[in-house]
């Protein structure tokens, strides 16, 4: 076994100390624009209208609330402010208060992990609708489906009976490395703002509560429970923090998990600063912070600090948990008892969670709207998603889309053809209900006059390397076919044995590089040369380094994990029933040694001895392309590319400054031959010479247009002050003043138009 797997295998048996055996620790990781809005999109939003009373906030003197506060004894209230299971609290059971019922997560309601992470014998209906995840949704630039998402979870979660939606995650996809970018939404913070904001109020809608997770700052899954993040304010505030922001004083997201990490030299579940000072005091946030699981380990430092609910502790417990023994339940009521800590804090903890409660109606679910599982709608959100995602990197020669009338043979190679998904990843799991694999989706797509031929080119298995016979059998396979479609990319494990084996996309574990595994280069190459009629498809939460075919290749597609509906989706595009729209969340560098993270700063490990457990975000606010773009590195594909079937042309620039905004108006003309859609986005350039170093351009706007063949419409993106803002370490937000740049177009490298405006 290589090393790299060794180190994988050994950080998730480590965690494990505890005596938990394998399957223990596998079931626990085991207002939009009109032109964008789908049919799915739509329908599941009209049958979610009635339920947004629900979208009220959370009101800081709620009579109920006080009353029932009132009767508590102090017993009760210690039962509101820990686990008493693996997913629930307990409740009030004397006044009729049910446990409240958490659940991951972030793109399906997971399968049910029984109380002490022991999955029930009885059969339970636990099959679910599995959306595509979050990297996922994030390449569909389009709010409305995030909208639409979260109404889907949050109505299956209504209908499993469960209170809190443990998603969606939002951290900064700040390495392409971090094995849980799969589940975040984009390098970006408005991208990432825009996402979350329909998304929580989708879940909320349904009456049930969000938990928008991990705050903050956690980027990394190596050493994630002990890894201490040290990042400048100014960072934090530009790129870190805006998504949770927007959640909050946007969304008006119910609950927040707090992060396993720390935050200079604070456990995020401990930290004064991001928990009572920012969250609660600056933003104003009236609801729950839930720990992540197993993320507190002091009761004085958790509860001080802001911490509401402590959720997971028995992980360190197992196999024989005892919820006594959370710190948030007999060391917590005993410094109460002896004065060591105020009554009025444990108070305002049970009062944040009663909040919750009651505005989510878990005192009588009957109120809550009704819940809906796998229904056609649900099942239209997770197609419209995965379709709308779908990036064409590359297409020489307009390749795609394939003509079925000139096909008599597809080649279908690679492992990730016939891959199942829904399972992997971690906690984030789901059980799908269907999944259809790309391999399915061709056959479906192709029909019965077109053979199909599929080889799987390589093998998934920690340490596999290329394999000879299966590229020989792959190439024969490419050279008797009219086209060949390589399905590679990143896999997620599915279970403790080959998760830690073989899993590049998971929870806890970090990828190693970012060449693909087992020896996808060499069989994409020699497929690539037996037959240059080859489609390259990706599958994955983020970049590869495809250097190495990647100028040979004449198509390449990023399909991200696609949720049920994915082989469909990318079957769909390829086949040119779906117009590809997905634009990149995310910058795709050339090679991992142009990543900002590894070359300014620190990842993984700290640089600096003995405190090598401290990551030093040497990069501030030069995540992502605001680090290519400042420093003129080529991306292989840049932030906000990809490639349609259609044209669109950019015209008529105006801009029209006001007072407090600044309106940025032009005319977007779909210039060929399909339907299509364009995200339209605008970056704004700072002067140079300022006080602080600025980025050669942020995205400050974007919308997302469908547009008929010939027709064209007036865009209007508005930029309020802080669009011109920095973070200034001493003074907050700040405007510079001077003439800023304005760039509109297709993607950050594909600028149609430009203007200035004076600030
Ligand atoms: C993960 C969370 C998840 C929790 C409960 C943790 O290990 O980091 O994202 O919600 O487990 O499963």
């Amino acid at each position: 076994m290589p090393l790299s797997c060794l180190v994988r295998v050994s950080l998730l048996v480590g965690f494990t100390f505890c005596g938990a055996v394998g399957p223990v620790w596998a079931q626990r990781r085991a207002a939009a624009p009109a032109g964008s809005t789908g049919p799915a999109a739509a329908t599941v939003a009209a049958s979610s209208a009635t339920s947004a009373s629900a979208r009220r906030p959370l009101a800081a003197d709620d009579v109920a609330v006080e009353a029932v506060l009132r009767q508590l004894t102090l017993d009760e209230k210690i039962a509101l402010v820990h686990g008493n299971s693996a997913f629930t609290n307990a409740g009030v059971p004397r006044l009729g208060l049910p446990e409240w019922v958490m659940s991951d997560g972030p793109h399906g309601v997971r399968p049910e992990q029984g109380r002490n992470w022991t999955p029930p014998t009885t059969p339970q209906n636990d099959a679910g609708t599995y959306l595509p995840p979050g990297s996922t949704l994030g390449a569909t630039w389009n709010p409305t489906l995030g909208y639409a998402f979260g109404t889907v979870l949050g109505q299956e979660a209504a209908f499993r009976g469960k209170d809190v939606i443990l998603g969606p995650g939002i951290n900064i996809m700040r390495s392409p490395l971090n094995g849980r970018n799969f589940e975040y939404l984009s390098e970006d913070p408005l991208l990432v703002s825009r996402m979350v904001v329909g998304y929580v109020r989708g879940v909320q809608d349904q009456g049930v509560a969000a938990c928008v997770k991990h705050y903050a700052l956690n980027n990394q899954e190596t050493n994630r429970f002990k890894v201490n993040v040290e990042v400048s304010e100014r960072a934090l505030r530009e790129i870190y923090l805006p998504g949770f922001e927007a959640a909050v004083r946007q969304g008006g997201a119910y609950t927040l998990m707090s992060a396993y990490n720390k935050v200079r030299g604070h456990y995020a579940s401990h930290s004064e600063y991001l928990l009572n000072q920012v969250l609660k005091r600056e933003w104003g946030f009236q609801g729950v912070v839930i720990s992540d699981w197993a993320a507190v380990h002091d009761t004085r430092a958790a509860a001080l600090a802001g911490l509401d609910l402590e959720m997971g502790t028995d992980l360190d417990m197992l196999p024989n948990p005892n919820y006594s023994r959370f710190f948030f339940a007999d060391s917590l009521r005993a410094q109460v008892r002896r004065g060591a800590l105020p009554v009025a804090l444990l108070d305002d903890k049970a009062r944040r969670i009663l909040r919750v409660m009651y505005r989510t109606h878990v005192p009588d679910k009957r109120q809550r709207p009704a819940g809906s599982y796998n229904t056609p709608a649900h099942q239209a959100v997770a197609r419209q998603v995965a379709e709308e995602a779908v990036v064409l990197l590359k297409n020489e020669r307009n390749f795609l889309p394939l003509t079925k009338a000139r096909l008599k043979t597809v080649a279908v190679i690679g492992a990730n053809a016939e891959r199942l998904n829904a399972l992997g990843g971690g906690s984030s799991q789901v059980r799908a209900k269907f999944e259809i694999t790309p391999l399915q989706g061709l056959r479906d797509e192709l029909g019965a006059g077109i053979a199909v031929r599929f080889a799987p080119g390589y093998a998934i298995a920690c340490g596999q390397r290329a394999d000879p016979a299966l590229i020989a059998e792959a190439v024969a396979a490419a050279k008797a076919a009219d086209v060949a479609v390589v399905v590679g990319g990143w896999t997620h494990g599915y279970d403790y044995k080959v998760w830690a084996d073989n899993a590049y996309d998971a929870e806890n574990a970090d990828k190693p590089d970012l060449r693909l595994p087992f020896g996808q280069d060499e069989l994409i190459s020699a497929v690539l040369a037996a037959n240059p009629r080859t489609v390259v498809v990706l599958v994955g939460g983020g970049p590869a380094d495809v250097s190495a075919w990647a100028p040979s290749a004449p198509a390449i597609v990023q399909a991200w994990y696609g949720g049920q509906a994915g082989g469909a989706a990318l079957a769909g595009v390829l086949l040119g029933r779906v117009n590809p729209s997905g634009k990149l969340p995310v910058t795709f560098p050339v090679h991992l040694a142009d990543v900002p993270a590894q070359k300014l700063g620190e990842y993984g490990y700290g640089k600096a001895r003995p405190d090598s457990m401290t990551v030093r975000y040497k990069d501030d606010i030069f995540v992502g392309y605001r680090y290519y773009d400042t420093y003129k590195v080529a991306p292989q594909f840049a932030f906000g590319h990809g490639l349609s079937y259609t044209t669109f042309g950019y015209t008529n620039l105006r801009v029209v400054p006001g007072p407090r905004t600044v309106s940025v108006s032009f005319t977007l003309t779909n210039t060929g031959r399909r339907a299509g859609a364009e995200v339209a986005q605008l970056y704004v350039q700072a002067p140079g010479g300022g006080p602080v170093p600025r980025a050669a351009q942020e995205l400050k706007g974007f919308e997302k247009v469908s547009l008929p063949p010939g027709q064209a419409r007036t865009v209007t993106l508005v930029l309020d002050r802080r669009a011109f803002e920095y973070y200034d370490e001493k003074g907050g937000w700040t405007l510079a003043p001077g003439t800023y740049g304005l760039r509109v177009g297709s993607s950050s490298r594909d600028i149609r138009l430009t203007g200035t405006v004076g600030r």
